[in-house]
């Protein structure tokens, strides 16, 4: 077969990874996808169970901390553009282990730019997409929002290795021409998210009758963004986004986490045919994460004015189909936690205060 493009998809197995692999997969039969991934505990095959047998789809287990790895895969496949996801994703792990983000997120990135680089003859419209997030700019006040010109602030050890490759990714343009482009999006949620993040966690915590943990007042607040929006975004930022150009992604959908808590509890109650108000009686507060930024949201007219992009449901929706997702396939749930996730869950926060 003669591909069109073939796309080295980095992190495909993880949560927003796995949503961008099958979008590809389906919506590009022409092109191929390659996905790359490492494994870690948050990376899972089960994610992409639909479309594995998919002509166009490749799997390629494979570290983007071993430079090795990274060229084998680029000659036998003769990779022509990366959407590059792997990273070590979760701020509560950055505060109790910040090395592995040095390593995957900053170093990884560098040396898959420095692999595509020198295969590359950067004469044949290559792109290397880096995904991104909104912490690198920081924690906002009560007012404004993050645009692509806000100056970076980043406070934790995650939105530093995501900073740090950042800038990288931006030096690489500058100084190489190396075909860069940039996406920041804000907190997604959907389907196939680990649940040690906060909506799948408090889902799996709420219907198996165990505390609700909410961090500090629970007043800190996150913009939402329905993880297949942002998988259409990407899509769009690939093929239409400009060379060298960062673009903000966001849900114009701010909640205090208290807030959204109390909804999806409210939600689990009508669902599982709960008494109202049962499930919030889970909730606990305990001790807050440590530099816990306060607020995050973006100003996303970039996005919108120039590719025409928008999210395409509503809060309400997207929170119901994910919340019935996780009650449907508590099997993928049990595969999935079966690895690390108690103990690291147990260690943190059960019993802290
Ligand atoms: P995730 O933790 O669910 O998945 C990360 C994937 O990367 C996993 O499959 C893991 O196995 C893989 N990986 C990690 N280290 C690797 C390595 N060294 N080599 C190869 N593979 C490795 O993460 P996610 O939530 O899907 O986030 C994906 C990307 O999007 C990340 O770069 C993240 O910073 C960014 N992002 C996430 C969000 C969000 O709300 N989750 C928002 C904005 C941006
Ligand atoms: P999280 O899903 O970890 O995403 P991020 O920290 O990258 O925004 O957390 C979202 C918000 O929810 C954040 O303000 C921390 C808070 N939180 C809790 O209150 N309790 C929890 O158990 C978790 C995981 C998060």
């Amino acid at each position: 077969m003669n591909w069109e493009k073939v796309i080295l998809i980095t992190g495909g197995a993880g949560f927003i990874g796995s949503h961008v692999v099958r979008l590809f997969v389906k919506s590009y039969p022409n092109y191929r996808v390659v996905n790359f991934d490492k494994l870690t505990y948050a990376g899972n095959l089960e994610n992409l169970k639909d479309i594995e047998n998919a002509t166009n789809y490749e799997f390629v287990k494979g570290d983007i901390c071993e430079i090795d790895d990274i060229i084998d895969v680029f000659e036998k496949y003769k990779v022509t553009d990366v959407i590059h996801l792997a990273a070590e994703s979760h701020v509560d792990r950055s505060i109790s282990g910040p090395m592995e983000f040095v390593l995957s997120n900053v170093v990884g990135t560098v040396n898959l730019m420095n692999v595509a680089k020198n295969v590359w003859k950067l004469i044949d419209n290559n792109v290397f997409y880096h995904i991104s997030t909104d912490e690198v700019y920081g924690s906002l006040g009560d007012i404004g929002y993050f645009k692509e010109t806000t100056s970076y602030d980043p406070r934790s050890p995650y939105s530093a290795s995501k900073a740090s490759s950042d800038h990288f990714v931006r030096a690489y343009f500058h100084t190489y021409n190396f075909p860069i482009k940039i996406s920041n999006c804000s907190n997604n949620y959907g389907s196939y998210q680990f649940p040690e993040k906060l909506i799948p966690l408090m889902i799996h915590n709420a219907v198996n009758k165990k505390d609700l943990p909410i961090y500090g007042n629970g007043l800190n607040i996150r913009d939402w963004l329905w993880v297949e929006d942002h998988a259409n975004a990407i899509d769009l930022i690939f093929h239409k986004g400009k060379i060298g150009e960062t673009y903000n992604i966001g849900g114009l959908n701010e909640w205090t986490n208290i807030n959204l808590v109390k909804k999806i509890a409210n939600i689990i109650d009508e669902k599982l045919g709960r008494q109202a108000g049962e499930t919030e009686k889970q909730i606990t507060f305990i001790k807050d994460r440590a530099g816990h930024d306060k607020r995050y949201a973006i100003d996303a007219s970039k996005i919108e004015s120039e590719l025409g992009w928008t999210p395409s449901i509503d809060f309400e929706t997207g929170l119901n189909n994910t919340i019935d997702w996780y009650l449907n396939n508590s099997e993928w749930l049990e595969k999935v936690i079966s690895g690390d996730y108690q103990s690291y869950y147990e260690n943190q926060y059960l019993n802290r205060d």
